[in-house]
């Protein structure tokens, strides 16, 4: 038997647009994504000579074959034409659920680099991004991690200049959204703001971080926000304590903001614990 550790890093969207539906009933978007350093870890058993078993330090987490790291797993193994005799996953889990944060897609994208690592890279990094592309819509993200411009459904990749340094607080509410719902909701609303994807590409280029901040902008934001009027007091702490950009990340219903520095962020940290248990402080990966 082989172990293999991975880390499974969350993803922030620092812009969202959706462009239209597709033929397949997916929907065509373009989003800059960030990689943060709130992560789940990922061990695999290779060879266990045991039936797949998947375990989670989250009970609330479905342990079987409609977890996105099995279907990883699988995929993998399919498209490489590799076997294995048994395997384990063991998920320790950090990054919360239903929140936008791509917690599912980073586990299966640390299944991916997991394995692929432990048959000694068949698959490129963008290739490997492919393949996850059939998991989920994120984990073609979630695999190559950084700072990246996706496109199509979220599988055309292209890398763009690191995140100016900063740090992130993310606060996760109570409720949750349904992505599937989300995206149904967006069809029937006109959408009054869109992001300008050249001025973040600018911003990133010259590691402008007040730019950065500036072109934050995320479709669903609005849609969730006007049903979920909280998000706007989370949004009005971080704007008194230090902030300097706020936003919901991907289909919600996380909100992040982007701090300068460690000590802006943990006093943002303490302004939102007592209401907000599920609160983060990450950096960007
Ligand atoms: O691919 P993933 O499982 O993350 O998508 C969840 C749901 O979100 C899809 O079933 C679809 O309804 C919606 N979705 C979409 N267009 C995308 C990504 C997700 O319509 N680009």
């Amino acid at each position: 038997m082989t172990t293999v550790y991975e880390g499974a890093f969350a993803k922030l969207n620092l812009t969202l647009d959706v462009l239209g539906k597709r033929d397949d009933g997916y929907h065509d978007i373009k989003s800059v994504m960030q990689a943060i350093s709130l992560r789940d870890d990922v061990q695999i058993d290779i060879d266990t000579g045991k039936p797949w078993v998947l375990e989670c330090t989250d009970p609330a987490v479905p342990c079987d074959e409609t977890n996105l790291a099995w279907k990883a797993a699988k995929v993998f193994l399919d498209a490489t034409s590799k076997t294995v005799d048994g395997l384990r996953i063991h998920i320790t889990k950090r990054i919360p659920m239903q929140a936008g944060l791509g917690g599912g897609s980073a586990d299966a994208a640390a299944v991916l680099r997991g394995l692929n690592k432990h048959f000694g890279s068949p698959l490129s990094i963008l290739a490997l991004a492919e393949v996850g592309a059939s998991v989920g819509s994120d984990v073609p993200f979630c695999v190559l991690c950084g700072t990246a411009v996706a496109e199509g459904r979220g599988e055309r990749l292209r890398k763009l200049p690191d995140m100016p340094d900063c740090v992130f607080v993310i606060c996760k509410p109570d409720f949750s959204v349904s992505t599937p719902e989300l995206y149904r909701k967006i069809d029937e609303v006109a959408i009054a703001k869109r992001p300008d994807h050249q001025a973040m590409e600018t911003a990133l280029v010259t590691g402008d971080l007040g730019a950065v901040a500036e072109n934050l902008c995320n479709v669903f934001d609005p849609v969730v926000t006007s049903e979920h009027l909280e998000l706007n007091y989370i949004k009005s702490i971080f704007n008194s304590y230090g902030s300097v950009g706020q936003q919901m990340t991907g289909s919600g219903s996380a909100v992040f903001a982007i701090l300068p520095n460690f000590e802006y962020a943990a006093v943002v940290c303490n302004m939102l614990r007592d209401n907000y248990p599920q609160v983060y402080i990450a950096k960007p990966v």
